[in-house]
């Protein structure tokens, strides 16, 4: 065998790595539609709609992520439907992204109101306000033109998602202590979940003498960032 042919395998990861992102179709109109009948309903003396919009952006943001960065560590990563969800992680993003302004409508409709502007000064709200700022500058640049004007700054740029991630779950559990609900919710566990998985990639890779992924010191930054405007 070869030298090259021997190689062949190692290079693969890279490759499939590099899958270009697919427009998802109906993904993300569909996901605008629900969040806007969620807040219509709730506008309308339904249920409230800030812990039901807050786990669909979780759940988006999840799939959006995850797979993607699965893919060079190993089998599951490159399995079928690992893949098909990798690829459709730019409509997955955006849909996670209006799911965010969702809830911080519904956040602010159903807990502050317009009485209670006050009760912003504290750092549950201002927490999800800093992260809503980072994820609000994702979707307006997740558009084709966006993207071909910011040219290789665009990457880098999306990848503060990363930063975003543990400054909303710092909000969530002050969101919830301070409302005196559970903070081991499925949408706080989820937002958890994405620090865990960024840790435990970062073990993973550095094993596999991968290197220390751009994303995991963004992680580290947010975690700092939450500490200290948490304690402020
Ligand atoms: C200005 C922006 C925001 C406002 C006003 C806001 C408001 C709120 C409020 C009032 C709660 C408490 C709900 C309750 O316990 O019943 C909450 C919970 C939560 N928020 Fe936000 N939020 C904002 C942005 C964000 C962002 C950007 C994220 C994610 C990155 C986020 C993630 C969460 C999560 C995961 C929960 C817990 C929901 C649950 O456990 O059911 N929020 N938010």
């Amino acid at each position: 065998m070869s030298a090259a042919a021997r190689t062949l395998p190692r290079t693969r990861p890279a490759r499939a790595a590099a899958a270009p992102a697919r427009d998802g179709g109906l993904l993300w109109p569909a996901n605008a539609a629900l969040a806007s009948a969620t807040l219509l309903i709730a506008a309308a003396g339904g249920p409230p709609a800030t812990g039901p919009t807050a786990l669909a952006g979780v759940a988006a943001l999840v799939l959006c992520l995850v797979p993607g960065n699965l893919r060079p560590l190993g089998r599951l990563g490159r399995c079928g439907p690992v893949r098909q969800l990798a690829r459709r992680r730019r409509a997955l993003g955006i849909s996670a992204g209006l799911w965010w302004l969702a809830h911080a409508a519904a956040g602010l409709a159903e807990h502050f109101g317009v009485d209670g502007l006050a009760r912003l000064a504290h750092p549950a709200p201002a927490l999800g306000a800093l992260a809503l700022v980072i994820l609000v500058a994702l979707l307006a640049t997740s558009t084709t033109a966006a993207r071909r004007r910011l040219g290789r700054r665009w990457k880098p740029l999306q990848r503060l998602v990363w930063f975003a991630v543990p400054l909303g779950l710092a909000h969530a559990v002050l969101a919830s202590l301070r409302a005196g609900d559970h903070v081991l919710t499925p949408a706080t566990v989820g937002l958890a979940g994405l620090v865990v998985f960024a840790a435990a990639e970062l073990w993973l890779r550095r094993r596999r003498g991968l290197g220390v992924p751009a994303h995991a010191r963004l992680v580290a930054a947010g975690v700092l960032t939450a500490l200290v405007l948490a304690l402020v």
